[in-house]
């Protein structure tokens, strides 16, 4: 699709925002980021964008009684920015069924693990809990339950003798920042499709 604009939602510190804005100003993505919302105030990611010259929007969380009002209130200013790809970067919330239908194969997610291992908030604590050698990152597409959305790329870290949440993490998003942008420059070139579970990448 041309014209297909970037929306970015993160939660935090935006790292994974960052190696975004930096494969826009390289040519690796070829779309601008229309806007980076966050449902929290005052965090990292807002200063990035901003500092980037892109618009910055808190949806803030706690204004809003519901997920679906705040869902609503997220999907207005999507559209009003013109959003038409929804990558959400550290974003710790999970949608409605409402918005995901509304971005139907058009939302991208990033989890520090290899899907379907270790879903959910703590992968690094619970992949070290578990004994694993081996874990890493998943870009997938996202769907109504979590981290289980179709599997578009993934990158496997050794977990090493010693390690805690802050030396795996800081290993696995070395390869989080570098799979984020191809996973996003395979999609813009049309080379995804979504075959029920699998995702064909073509040449
Ligand atoms: C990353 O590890 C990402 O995989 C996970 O949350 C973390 C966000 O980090 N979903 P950052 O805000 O992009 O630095």
């Amino acid at each position: 699709m041309a014209g297909e604009v970037l929306g970015v939602l993160c939660s935090g510190r935006g790292t994974n925002l960052q190696s975004i804005i930096d494969a826009v100003a390289s040519g690796q993505i070829k779309a601008p980021i229309g806007v980076v919302i966050t449902d929290k105030p005052g965090v990292m990611a807002l200063e990035r964008a901003e500092k980037a010259n892109i618009p910055a929007v808190c949806v803030d969380r706690k204004q809003f009684a519901t997920r679906e009002e705040f869902d609503a209130a997220l999907l207005a200013e999507l559209k009003k920015y013109g959003v038409t790809l929804v990558c959400l970067a550290g974003f710790m919330r999970l949608l409605t069924a409402e918005f995901i239908r509304a971005y139907e194969g058009r939302i991208l997610n990033i989890h520090p693990a290899l899907l379907p291992s270790f879903k959910g908030a703590h992968a690094h604590r619970d992949a070290i809990a578990y004994g694993a050698k081996v874990s890493g990152c998943t870009i997938h597409f996202v769907v109504e339950d979590m981290d289980a959305g179709p599997i578009i790329l993934q990158a496997a870290v050794p977990v090493e003798e010693g390690d805690d949440e802050d030396s795996l993490g800081a290993r696995v998003l070395v390869q989080e920042h570098k799979l984020y942008p191809r996973a996003i420059e395979l999609f813009l070139a049309g080379k995804l499709t979504i075959d029920g579970r699998c995702v064909r990448i073509s040449k």
